[in-house]
């Protein structure tokens, strides 16, 4: 059921790789809540040509910019603004990858070019687009600005490896450009913090498939899925969350406040 929470809104929505992208859902909703918008990826990404189908779907322009890259950032938010006619209102930074997972490097041994890569893909970018956004003046008063996020963040998951200090960056640039950009320009900046979701970078985490059914079996709703994710990022994007910003917002089910479940417990053999 859609409710014109998006209508005559522009933005941008970086990270839709396959339909099981977080960002691909998103996009699909924000459609749905009448907005317009510019797809963006990594050129290399696209070689996979999935995100054709989505633009299509959603009437939308593809704008390919590497998130790491200040120059190709520039153009993503002048060329947008003329694509969409007029400033933006949201934006989803959707953008996560580690080598050091993707190599499976435990945390005690990382590679520390990885590690610098994984910082600038993931957090920095988001750095990097903020700045380039405030800089070209291409948000409107009250625009908002979503990161998506894991609690790896707050606590330890030993096999998230650098991507747990990488997230934690990322909600210190949403708290720390939330300032400055909301004192100036009104503009808001949250993270959301995602349940396990069978994505393509959801998945390259080791152990993915347990660890996914050990949070289902903690949290009293279950695992968030991608879909109820994106609503939560459009209602994040839509006027009716004007005051909220520089927040973590967590999107998990119940998982980040439970202790422990009855069913978890049952499966350790507690009667
Ligand atoms: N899947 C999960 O379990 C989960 C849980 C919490 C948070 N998240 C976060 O959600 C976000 C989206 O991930 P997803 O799960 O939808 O997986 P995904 O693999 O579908 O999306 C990751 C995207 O990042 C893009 N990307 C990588 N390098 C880039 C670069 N240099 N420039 C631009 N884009 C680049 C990829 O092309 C891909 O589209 C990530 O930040 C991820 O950490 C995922």
């Amino acid at each position: 059921m859609a409710y014109n929470l998006l209508k005559g809104k522009r933005g941008i929505i970086t990270g839709a790789l396959d339909e099981n992208s977080i960002a691909w859902k998103v996009a699909e909703k924000a459609h749905e809540e009448g907005a317009t918008f510019v797809l963006t990826n990594a050129p290399i990404a696209m070689r996979m040509g999935e995100i054709n189908k989505l633009a299509e779907k959603t009437n939308s322009k593809i704008i390919p910019a590497d998130a790491t890259n200040v120059d190709e950032l520039t153009n993503l938010f002048t060329q947008s603004q003329e694509v969409l006619g007029g400033k933006l209102d949201f934006v989803l930074h959707s953008i996560g990858m580690s080598v050091n997972i993707r190599k499976n490097i435990p945390y005690t041994e990382l590679n520390y070019d990885y590690y610098n890569k994984g910082i600038d893909v993931s957090a920095m970018s988001f750095h990097k687009m903020l700045a380039v956004a405030k800089k070209l003046d291409a948000i409107n008063e009250w625009g908002s600005v979503v990161a998506l996020t894991y609690m790896a963040a707050q606590r330890t998951y030993p096999f998230y490896t650098d991507m747990a200090d990488i997230k934690a960056m990322l909600e210190s640039i949403a708290r720390s450009f939330g300032y400055h950009y909301g004192l100036d320009k009104k503009v808001r900046i949250n993270t959301v913090s995602q349940s396990p979701t069978k994505t393509t970078a959801g998945s390259g985490v080791k152990g993915f498939g347990d660890f996914y059914d050990y949070a289902n079996s903690i949290a009293p709703l279950g695992n968030a899925s991608a879909e109820d994710c994106a609503n939560y990022c459009i209602s994040l994007f839509s006027d009716l969350t004007r005051m909220v910003t520089m927040q973590n917002l967590y999107h998990d089910g119940g998982y980040s406040t439970t202790g422990v479940s009855n069913e978890v417990m049952t499966k350790l053999g507690v009667e």
